[in-house]
């Protein structure tokens, strides 16, 4: 297994993606632990792309428990349809948000955070795991974001 990521630096946001997505997705294929596996997306992502924080939430009964994350401390529990964490679970339906501040709801586990984008990972279609990526900076997701982030959680999905 490598033990380091190659970063591309000075690139667009997709070309990381493109350089990044593939090793990811090396690392955490032959290993079959999910934690390991939440717990290394995050990292890769967090120091690959740059991000402010990365992480997943777990559906455990009828709230979402943090799981593995890069960046500051953040709330441990959501309940179903609060914040976009949980509007995401209740409606299985990833969200981008350019402002959180004008997200009904937004529960803001840190005042730097500015935008954010969820996703939900599917299992035996019912959301197993949500996947949180959030921003300093205003406005920083879009399809770009979507796309590759998707696949990614497409390729973790098969190993739920
Ligand atoms: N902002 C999220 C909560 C999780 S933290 O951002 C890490 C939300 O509104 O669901």
């Amino acid at each position: 297994m490598a033990e380091k990521l190659f970063i591309a630096k000075e690139v667009s946001k997709e070309a990381k993606y493109k350089s990044l997505i593939p090793q990811i997705e090396a690392l955490i294929t032959g290993e079959t632990d999910l934690i390991a596996n939440l717990a290394n997306i995050a990292a890769a992502l967090k120091f690959g792309m740059d991000f402010f924080w990365v992480g997943f939430y777990v559906v455990r009964k009828d709230e979402l428990v943090l799981g593995p994350f890069q960046g500051p401390i953040a709330c441990t529990r959501i309940q179903k349809g609060r914040g976009v964490c949980g509007t995401v679970w209740e409606t299985a339906k990833e969200l981008i948000v350019p402002n959180v501040d004008v997200f009904p709801g937004h529960i803001a586990c840190s005042s730097d955070s500015k935008s954010e984008i969820v996703l939900p990972v599917m299992k035996n279609d019912d959301v197993a795991l949500i996947l949180d990526v959030d921003s300093d900076q205003l406005d920083d997701f879009d399809q770009v974001d979507s796309i590759y982030l998707k696949k990614l959680m497409n390729t973790l999905e098969q190993m739920l």
